[in-house]
């Protein structure tokens, strides 16, 4: 697939990455606690059946410049110990909701740097989960890493755990960048850690990568990739620096550094699909790169890959989500629920009432059916109507009346040969994927390309 620059600068512009329907900026505070608790009772019922457990753990050692996520400064003991505490009271208290036979296909540990709390406190949380959940022998048990704080014994103690995923955050080799940004780079040779990783059972091991930093070049980004390409691990992800320093202040100070222009980022981004592709990393979706073997290129291919607020998923281990600690979202059927971001006020809230939810958002009916549609194109790149339609038991006619099927809409789409549409679907081409969110934005009745409020697609 080779994609031009053209279309790139072309179809650059701000849009949700559609990670939820709708996006996160949707929620809202009139979402209580009491509608969580139905929520939870309702999902019981509802598809998919599995559970899905995600736990956010916001504390890393020193905070990068670039970061997009919820974190905090590395905190004392005694206060991971009641972040802790608090995760587990909330566990239990939203599992006394749940149908306990329905299996967990899914724990994600994700953050800030779930790697840099002390190992007894990840195994505390474990054991809590298995006291009261029943793991799928198929669950996928995976942790976000930095490779700074990463020791081969840690490896050990997480596979004795049962985790079997890992993704580990590079974003550059280059230990320039990784200084202006202040990021550590890794502790040990990142070859050696993927090797014992797999040594351990671990699979879908995965590398992140972020391009559009200050120093990076087109040659200085291809020399990394043709690094990590050396280590092969079954994914890369290559995410583009998401610049939102009215939201992440501290983004302002590589503004000063200097940021790659949008066309030297096009550029970066252009060679960066030709180099995994001829290197046989198949592109999925907008930045990941899978090696043809690995589930997600399996699920892929055969148009069934998911995809939640932790990533693309295979229908083996999709479930609903239950978010636990500190901003943590619960993604279920009818509604998002997401919790207080400041660890300090999630503490006291579930100290003081079991729970700590902040704000949510509940789908319509319509949004249910309109979060499949995206969901359909961002994943799968294919739309088929009467299959949505057959699916919620609608006519062809009313789901197109739903979406802003207006052919006009995809005029340039088609004239770039991008996708292709009839009256019965919408069929994105390979070299349409990376602009899959373009795609489903078109298609979306509550996006509004007024509002610069989100990050651009590229
Ligand atoms: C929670 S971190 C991964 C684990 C660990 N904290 C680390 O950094 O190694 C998740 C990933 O988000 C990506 N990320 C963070 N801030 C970003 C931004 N502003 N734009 C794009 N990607 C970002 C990084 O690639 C990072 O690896
Ligand atoms: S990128 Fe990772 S290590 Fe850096 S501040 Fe964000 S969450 Fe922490």
């Amino acid at each position: 697939m080779s994609v031009s620059s053209e279309f790139l600068n072309k179809y650059n512009v701000s849009g949700p990455r559609y990670t939820s329907y709708p996006p996160a900026n949707f929620f809202n505070n009139a979402f209580a606690v009491s509608d969580y608790i139905g929520e939870l009772k309702d999902s019981n019922t509802q598809t998919p059946k599995d559970i899905s457990i995600y736990i956010h753990i916001p504390f890393c050692p020193c905070r990068c410049h670039f970061c997009g996520c919820s974190t905090v400064i590395a905190q004392k003991k005694s206060v991971v110990e009641r972040y802790i505490d608090a995760m587990k009271v909330e566990i239990t208290n939203v599992s006394s909701h749940l149908n306990l036979q329905r299996k967990v296909t899914q724990i994600h540990w994700g953050g800030g740097t779930p790697n840099s709390i002390e190992m007894r406190f990840i195994r505390d949380i474990m054991e809590h989960i298995r006291s009261i959940f029943t793991i799928s022998e198929k669950a996928e048990i995976a942790m976000e890493c930095s490779p700074a704080y990463l020791e081969f014994s840690d490896i050990d103690e997480l596979a004795e755990m049962g985790f079997n995923r890992m993704s580990l955050g590079i974003q550059d080799f280059r230990a320039d960048v990784l200084k202006v940004v202040n990021r550590m780079g890794p502790k040990y040779p990142v070859n050696e850690v993927v090797d014992y990783l797999r040594t351990k059972g671990f699979r879908g091991i995965n590398l992140d990568f972020i391009y559009g930093l200050p120093l990076q070049t087109p040659e200085s980004f291809t020399e990394t990739l043709k690094q990590a390409i050396a280590i092969r691990p079954d994914r890369i992800v290559t995410f583009s620096y998401a610049h939102v320093p009215w939201a992440k202040k501290a983004q302002k100070q590589l503004e000063k550094i200097g940021l790659p222009g949008p066309e030297e980022k096009m550029e970066i981004l252009v060679n960066s699909i030709a180099q995994l592709e001829a290197a046989g990393y198949l592109s999925i979706g907008i930045d990941h790169f899978v090696l043809p073997d690995d589930d997600l290129a399996i699920a892929f291919l055969e148009k069934k890959l998911h995809r939640n607020f932790q990533g693309y998923c295979t229908l083996e281990t999709t479930g609903q989500v239950y978010g636990f600690g500190a901003s943590s979202i619960g993604q279920f059927w009818g509604a998002y629920a997401q919790n207080i971001k400041e660890f300090p006020k999630y503490i006291d809230a579930i100290e003081e009432s079991g729970y700590a939810i902040e704000r949510g958002y509940k789908l319509s009916k319509e949004e249910q059916i309109i979060r499949t549609i995206v969901n359909s194109i961002m994943c799968n790149g294919l739309l088929v109507f009467k299959e949505i339609a057959d699916q919620f038991d609608m006519t062809v006619q009313q789901i197109k009346e739903l979406v802003r099927f207006d052919p006009v809409n995809f005029e340039d789409f088609i004239l770039d040969d991008l996708m292709e549409m009839n009256d019965s679907r919408i069929k994105i081409h390979e070299k349409g994927f990376i602009f899959a969110r373009n795609i489903a934005m078109a298609l979306d009745p509550a996006y509004n390309q007024e509002e610069n409020i989100y990050s651009k697609t590229v």
